[in-house]
């Protein structure tokens, strides 16, 4: 019998909290067009904008509070009426509305940046979340840098509010300060002492500037919160937020760590995290993990063998499984013999062991100039190692002509194929330790097979 698994409520904030990382504002249309996208993708809450921020703002979640009606769209609102209240007309005509109202806690914050008391913030927060609530029933507060908040004093406001009526407390890891453990035990503690907080969820939002939002978002579902903030890419402000896709596949690879359960639909990951990076013109770092382009891609030879045989040698998930095409197995010095002579294939030529050690050869001397050896690079290579010298015959044929040929290969018209200068590997084979390897002379693909791992070791 399979144990039961919380459902975790994904908050998008990727056209939010996303919008304002550098280069990164989008447009009504471009909003829309996500929006929609982040509702295929399954998100429960889309954090469409700040209203007040612009006019620009305030049409873009208008419009999406009017068409995306699945999910929740929410708005975000300072501590203050003006605020709340251009939320609030953003978004009333949402299926299902959500005023998102923030206030700093930090005694930084109220210092520097309010200049106001503890005792200012308190009724501050009471009095916005009981407004907000006289709007919508459907509000959210969250206590900005509650991670430097003196614990006690978090507790203080967050009751306040509870008792004002929000119902979604959502502690904002702002600066990106926190680690996983003190994560944990800050919403274990806030589940401990908050009166009342048994009618909310508890939420976590986490900035990536150490490096550790997703897993500090991961401590806080296990400490007891069930709702996650976080981005497509992991866009946000300085270095971002904790990254959707990471989160969700964390959670779908390791079951038996995290037990839970999101409405995300895998497959369309990919999409959504291409759409954003065609609309904001920000490239995804190549190796982010689930969306970047080398997610999937796999150069070292012993891998692309590994790979080859069964992709669960090095594959956590598969690429379907969040929308990525295929694996690509990236042709480049590290690469093997098992693969080029894959790709060969796949361009329509077949060599026997010794065309391909000519090949091999050429293909790691141009691989250690340009990097990455792509198709045409191959093409160029494979035309010019076999070029007839003389001969009116091609060495080198697609494969449908090559196999053909090899019905005849008897005959006294084929063309003997030149020795190399240096066939690799020579002599009987040993393993890494020394040891003699089997030898399968009754298949040349095995024993191919075998080759590309010593090679690569
Ligand atoms: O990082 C933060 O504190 C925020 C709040 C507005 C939730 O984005
Ligand atoms: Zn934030």
């Amino acid at each position: 019998m399979t144990a039961e698994r919380a459902r975790i409520t994904v908050f998008d904030t990727t056209l939010r909290d996303g919008e304002q990382s550098p280069g990164c504002s989008m447009n009504q249309q471009e909003k829309l067009r996500l929006a929609h996208q982040l509702d295929r993708l399954g998100v429960d809450v889309i954090e469409a904008g700040f209203p007040i921020a612009s006019d620009g703002d305030f049409e873009s979640v208008k419009a999406i509070a009017s068409v995306v009606r699945r999910p929740i769209i929410a708005g975000l609102a300072r501590a203050c009426r003006p605020d709340i209240e251009r939320a609030w007309e953003a978004l009333r005509d949402a299926a299902h509305p959500r005023i998102h109202v923030f206030l700093a806690t930090s005694d930084i914050h109220l210092h520097y940046k309010l200049r106001i008391t503890r005792d200012q913030c308190v009724e501050q927060a009471r009095e916005a979340i009981r407004f907000a609530k006289s709007l919508c029933d459907d509000v959210e507060f969250s206590p900005e840098d509650a991670t430097r908040t003196d614990p006690d004093f978090l507790c203080r406001v967050l009751e306040a509010v509870v008792e004002a009526g929000a119902t979604t407390l959502n502690i904002p890891d702002t600066v990106g300060y926190t680690v996983p453990t003190e994560f944990g035990d800050l919403i274990t503690t806030i589940r401990q002492r908050v009166k009342g907080i048994e009618n909310a969820t508890i939420s976590a939002h986490c900035h990536n500037d150490l490096g550790m939002a997703v897993a500090n978002a991961l401590a806080a579902v296990a400490a007891g919160a069930r709702q996650v903030e976080c981005t497509i890419n992991g866009i946000g402000e300085r270095a971002g937020n904790a990254s959707l896709e990471e989160i969700v596949m964390a959670m779908r690879v390791r079951p038996d760590r995290f037990a839970y359960e999101t409405g995300i639909v895998g497959e369309q990951i990919f999409a959504a995290s291409q759409m954003l990076s065609e609309v904001t013109g920000v490239p995804v770092q190549p190796n982010k993990a689930i969306t970047g382009r080398n997610a999937f891609a796999h150069e070292a030879g012993i891998h692309q063998d590994g790979i080859l045989k069964n992709p669960l040698t090095y594959e956590i998930m598969t690429p379907k499984s969040v929308g990525v095409p295929d694996s690509k197995l990236v042709l480049g010095k590290h690469s093997g013999r098992h693969a080029l002579s894959i790709r060969c294939e796949q361009l329509g030529y077949q060599f026997d062991r010794r065309g391909l050690d000519d090949i091999y050869r050429r293909f790691v001397r141009l691989a250690d100039k340009i990097k990455h050896v792509e198709d045409h690079h191959l093409l160029e290579l494979i035309r010019d190692t076999h070029k007839p010298s003389g001969s009116a015959t091609p060495l080198i044929e697609p494969l449908a002509v090559a196999k053909a040929a090899a019905v005849n290969a008897s005959s006294p018209e084929a063309v003997p194929e030149p020795e190399p200068s240096k066939p690799f590997p020579v002599g009987p084979q040993t393993n890494a330790f020394g040891v003699p390897l089997p030898v399968h002379g009754d298949s040349h693909h095995e024993q191919t097979q075998q080759e590309d791992y010593l090679w690569g070791v």
